[in-house]
């Protein structure tokens, strides 16, 4: 028996005024389990990331069901304190803080589990050397493991990645990715937006491709081929 999801979305739409960036997507994402979504600039997939955080209100209650329970329309803060956390596009790090300093803010709001400071420079060893720099003294691949590590500090049990591969040397995106079964294992589960399509079927067990707001395609990753992808995401 499939074990129940952690994470369901039943049929969400997301609005920005009168704009309707999704449509009807449904989704369902067990503990420890790595979904992935792709599909091209503007299909949707910060806007999906986005409401399921709470940044966006999901016109629904019961779109966006997380443990059993329904969350849609709830502020950030309450999704956070339930256990989900968002690595943002472009990292969003505080400019005027040291490492530790945005590390300690991601703690602010945070459940019980294992995650701490000191954890997180387990994590990414790189950090703990780095704890009193200014993050913009950092490289980029060092700022992206700051946003990692400031969202782990809640003790997520839902880590949603959008685009972490973005602007970073193929060696770094590598060295991240590598860490990611790590915390699957331990029963983290995530929701990684990745354009880079062979780094999201590597990494994940499930592929959504989203196109104009819809999902156009979904598959384990396994089963899918890059031409299916390909087709799927530019929609030829
Ligand atoms: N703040 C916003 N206000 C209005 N429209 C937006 C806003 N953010 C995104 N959009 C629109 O919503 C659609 C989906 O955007 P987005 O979720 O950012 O796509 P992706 O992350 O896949 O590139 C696009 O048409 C985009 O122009
Ligand atoms: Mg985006």
């Amino acid at each position: 028996m499939p074990e129940a999801p952690l994470l369901e979305l039943r049929a969400l739409d997301a609005f920005y005024g009168d704009f309707q960036a999704l449509f009807g997507i449904s989704m369902a994402v067990a503990p420890g389990q790595v979904v992935a979504v792709i599909g091209a600039n503007g299909a949707g997939k910060s806007t999906l990331l986005k409401t399921i955080a709470g940044l966006i209100a999901a016109p629904r209650r019961d779109a966006v069901v997380f443990g059993g329970e329904p969350i849609g329309g709830l502020p950030a803060h309450g999704v956070v304190g339930r256990g989900i956390a968002l690595v943002p596009e472009g990292r969003r790090l505080f400019p005027s803080l040291s490492v530790e300093e945005n590390l300690l803010i991601g703690g602010r709001t945070r459940r019980p589990g294992p995650w701490s400071l000191e954890a997180v420079y387990g994590f990414f060893p790189v950090l703990a050397e780095r704890r009193h720099s200014p993050s913009t003294a950092l490289s980029g691949g060092q700022q992206q493991m700051v946003a990692i590590g400031r969202a782990l500090m809640s003790n997520p049990r839902l880590l949603l990645c959008d685009e972490i591969s973005l602007g970073l040397a193929p060696v770094i995106v590598r060295d991240i990715y590598a860490r990611l079964p790590a915390l699957a294992a331990q029963g983290t589960a995530m929701v990684i937006v990745e354009q880079d399509v062979s780094q999201a079927l590597a990494a994940a067990d499930h592929v959504f491709c989203l196109r104009e707001g819809r999902v156009v395609l979904e598959d384990t990753a396994r089963a899918l081929t890059r031409e299916a992808v390909a087709a799927a995401y530019f929609g030829v």
